[in-house]
Parts: C-alpha cells; structure tokens; sequence
C-alpha cells in the first residue's frame, strides 16, 4: 500500500483521534486547566507509542510537561526533529462560540473548536503522517518529536530543556507546523516570524477611588494619563514614536520588496472578510509589508473604574493596560522592553506612580531559503499541490524558533498549513478538513525529499 492509499483508508479515523484530542481543554494559561493539559500530553505520547516509535516520555518541567519520542530507522540517516504544541490559549469569551469550543464540531468540512487549528490540528498531522510512514515501511529518516504545553504561555520550560538536552535533540532539520499557508490554492512556505515584547502597566493616581465632582479636575485622572501616554506612542504615520525604536530594523531594498508584492494578496477581499473600510499602518508599507517586516505596538487590553451597568461618576484609583510590541530583525526584545519602561517611567507626570511588569519576549527569526529543508519542503509541496510554493513573512510569533537556531544549530522550516481566516486565538477558531488531510500528505513527502536532499549534497 503506497502512503496515499493508507491515509484514504484511514481518513475517518485520522479525523477522529484529532476530534479526541480537541475535547481536552488543555489551556495552559490557566491552572484549572492542569490535569486536562497533562491528559493532552499523555493522549499525544499514546498516540506516538501506538503509531510505532521506539520510545516515548512525558518530560517532567517546572510548568507542563513536554512529549518526547524517537523512531530511530538508521543512525547514518538524517534526522528530522519535529516541533509542536498541545496547548492552546483560553477560549474566552465563551458566549461568542457557535458551538462549545471543547465539543468540536464539523460543518462545511471544517472542524470548529479551540486549537483545531493552532496547534493540535497542525500538530497532530505529524502523528498521523509517521503511523502512515510505519504502517507502509516508507519511513526514510529517523524522526524525534518535541511536543510542548507552554507555547502559548512563553515556552519557558521548552527554553530550559532544549540548553539541557541539546544531545538528545540532536537533528539534521526542525520540522514545525504552527503556520500558514496564502490559501488553499496558493501554498507557501514561512521564512519569517516577528519577535515580541509585552508589558503590563500600572498607574496609579490618588490612594482610593474619589468622587469625580469633588476631586475631579483637580486630581490626576490614572485612565486620562494612561491613555495619553499609549496615545503618544504613535504618531499621525503610524510610526512609534519612541526614541530608537525602529533603530535596529533591518531595511529591505526596492528588489526585495517588489518579490514580496509578488505573492498573492486581496485587499478588498481582506477588508470585507474584516468589515472594515480602510486598512491601518505605517505609512509607506503594504499590508504584507506591515505585518511581515515592519513592527508595530499594540494595546491588547485596557482597565479601571467603573465598568458596571449604567454610570457611577468615579475618579479611579488605578488604570491599567496590557501593551506589546511586534518585532522585527535585528530588533532585540529586551533593548524593547527596557524603552518601554523608561519611556512611562519617564513621561508619567509626577501626579501618578508607575509600574511596569515585563511578561513574556520572543526574538524574530529569518529562515533562509537555500537549505536541504527549505527545499525538501518545497519539493513536497509542488508534489502534493502541483505548485511551487511561495517563501512568506508572517506576522505570528513563536518565540522559540530563534531559540532552535541559537542554541541547537539547526535549521528549523516552517512548514504551515492554516489559513489566517482560521481565526486563532478567536472564538469559532477552525481548521479545514482539506488542510488537515493535504497537510498529511505533504509531511510524508517531505521525509522522502529530504532523505534524497540530504544524501545527495
Ligand atoms: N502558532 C502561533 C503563531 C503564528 C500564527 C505564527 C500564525 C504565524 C502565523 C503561536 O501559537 C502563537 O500564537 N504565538 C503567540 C506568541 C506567544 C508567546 C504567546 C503569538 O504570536 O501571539
Ligand atoms: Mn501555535
Ligand atoms: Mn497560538
């Protein structure tokens, strides 16, 4: 039975297991979640152990643990070492889901529910496209997985095991599907993450909440200050305005960008999928271009006083806001933070305290598109779409990629097969049987191109 005939007879159960593995709420943002995060582990490290690996282990961290598995087939063989996440982020707010995001549900052949996409849908391809490897004896490579639990929380007991275990990891390629592709008839291959840094900031005006009338415009106002100070981050062309900022920002010359308009893209179709009228950024960038290779800064939530029913005329105590940066190459993430900080430390006026907590940072990474896997995956795609796909910048981050390239040497590929319109991270998240399927498909191809790749050179 050849692979492709193996994954047709098997396509009801492929999706079924995947389905399982959907009903786990593995949100790892949030402890009432532990015991369901550590059942998506084991469920994966099961499905690992039953697919034909040599062995599997559920590595024991600070925070949640990491599958880990290996099929060694040939230790003169090159080695593919696949990366990916069981956890997914909180799918609050509830009320705006079609159907409950755990109870995953199929319509318009598409399965809705959180992490069917990102990652468990991406992910779990790799499971099933090593059992169709096995259960077929086409296995060329010998393959490793690193599946962990805190991707979507900073990655920080992957970052420890990967300084710790660096013989262990040992690999020719990192194999990874945590992306996306253009569309279903455009596929791609992403050569670029942006890096990230976010803060919370705390400020703090008077010692209790006033009334508005009797203190108010006499004393500081937390939100007032607070949102002038976000405000004054940007300016009228949508560029930060903070000193330095854009210092470190790798330019691209005209060549470049002209290879990058090249790729696909629908304005009009981008702006009715989101309802809005104009699009937003940087002046003298694409759309593409502002995702892909410019940063960008970002309030993703803002709080204080008095949000109940009806009015309370109030003067808070406090104002709050969650900020993050975008980065880009060769910004560093924590030069980032550190102007952020001075900067409300420095503009906050002497009316209000400040407090700036750092969360998580994440550094960009740009993969080049001259190495065995860059063209192994190429060679996979054309075979399983008939296409040569396009090498993209995305504006997603997965904070660990650089880390792969720092501190293990190897060459990861981002080998994606979402759709932005799967909406990640937002309710009715979803991820399309097609994809679910083709995606199999090509992984399987991969291992074969990158065997021949790999001998060759
Ligand atoms: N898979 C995403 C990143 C992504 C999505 C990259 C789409 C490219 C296209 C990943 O799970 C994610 O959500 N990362 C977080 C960062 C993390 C530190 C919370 C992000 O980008 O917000
Ligand atoms: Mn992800
Ligand atoms: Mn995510």
């Amino acid at each position: 039975m050849t692979p492709l005939e193996y994954l047709n007879n098997n396509k009801d159960k492929f999706l079924n297991e995947l389905l399982d593995l959907l009903r786990i709420p593995s949100v790892s943002a949030d402890q009432k979640f532990d015991g369901d995060v550590r059942n998506a582990a084991r469920f994966v490290k099961d499905r690992l152990l039953a697919a034909g690996v040599d062995h599997a282990e559920l590595y024991e961290t600070k925070g949640h643990p990491i599958v880990y598995a290996e099929k060694i087939v040939d230790p003169t063989s090159p080695t593919v070492l696949v990366y990916g996440h069981y956890d997914v982020q909180p799918a609050d707010p509830y009320e705006l889901w079609n159907h409950p995001p755990f109870e995953p549900t199929l319509k318009d052949d598409r399965i809705y529910a959180r992490g069917a996409c990102d990652d468990k849908g991406q992910m779990y391809m790799h499971v099933k496209a090593f059992e169709t490897m096995m259960a077929t004896d086409t296995l060329t490579c010998n393959v490793k997985f690193m599946i962990e639990g805190e991707e979507e929380v900073g990655s920080n007991s992957l970052e420890t095991f990967i300084k710790e275990e660096k013989g262990k990891l040992s690999a020719d390629v990192i194999l990874i599907s945590d992306t996306s592709i253009i569309n279903n008839d455009t596929p791609s291959i992403t050569v670029g993450l942006r890096g990230l840094s976010y803060l919370e900031v705390e400020i703090t005006g008077p010692n209790k909440d006033l009334h508005s009338g009797v203190y108010g415009g006499a004393v500081a106002n937390p939100i007032n200050i607070l949102t002038k100070l976000i405000a004054d981050m940007q300016d009228e062309n949508g560029r930060v305005t903070l000193p330095g900022f854009y210092d470190d920002v790798l330019e691209y010359s005209d060549r470049e960008r002209a290879e990058m308009a090249k790729a696909p893209f629908d304005i009009n179709h981008y702006k009715k999928e989101l309802d809005i009228q104009e699009v937003k950024g940087e002046r003298g960038f694409s759309t593409i271009e502002r995702v892909g290779i410019r940063p960008c800064l970002d309030v993703n939530g803002i709080w204080g006083g008095y949000t109940g029913p009806g009015s309370k005329t109030v003067l808070p105590s406090k104002a709050f806001a969650k900020i993050s940066t975008r980065l880009v190459s060769n910004q560093d993430s924590d030069e980032i933070t550190q102007m952020i900080i001075k900067y409300f430390e420095k503009k906050a006026p002497k009316s209000v305290k400040v407090k700036v907590t750092p969360h998580h940072g994440g550094t960009p990474a740009v993969i080049s598109t001259h190495s065995n896997g860059y063209k192994a995956a190429s060679e996979a795609f054309k075979q399983s779409w008939g296409k040569t796909p396009i090498p993209t910048m995305e504006g997603g981050s997965i904070p660990i990629v650089a880390l792969f390239i720092q501190e293990l040497k190897i060459e990861p590929i981002l080998m994606g097969f979402g759709l932005d319109s799967d909406d990640i991270h937002s309710p009715n998240e979803s991820y399309g049987l097609f994809n679910y399927y083709k995606g199999i498909e090509t992984i399987t191809y991969f291992y074969n191109h990158f065997f021949q790749i790999s001998n060759k050179s």
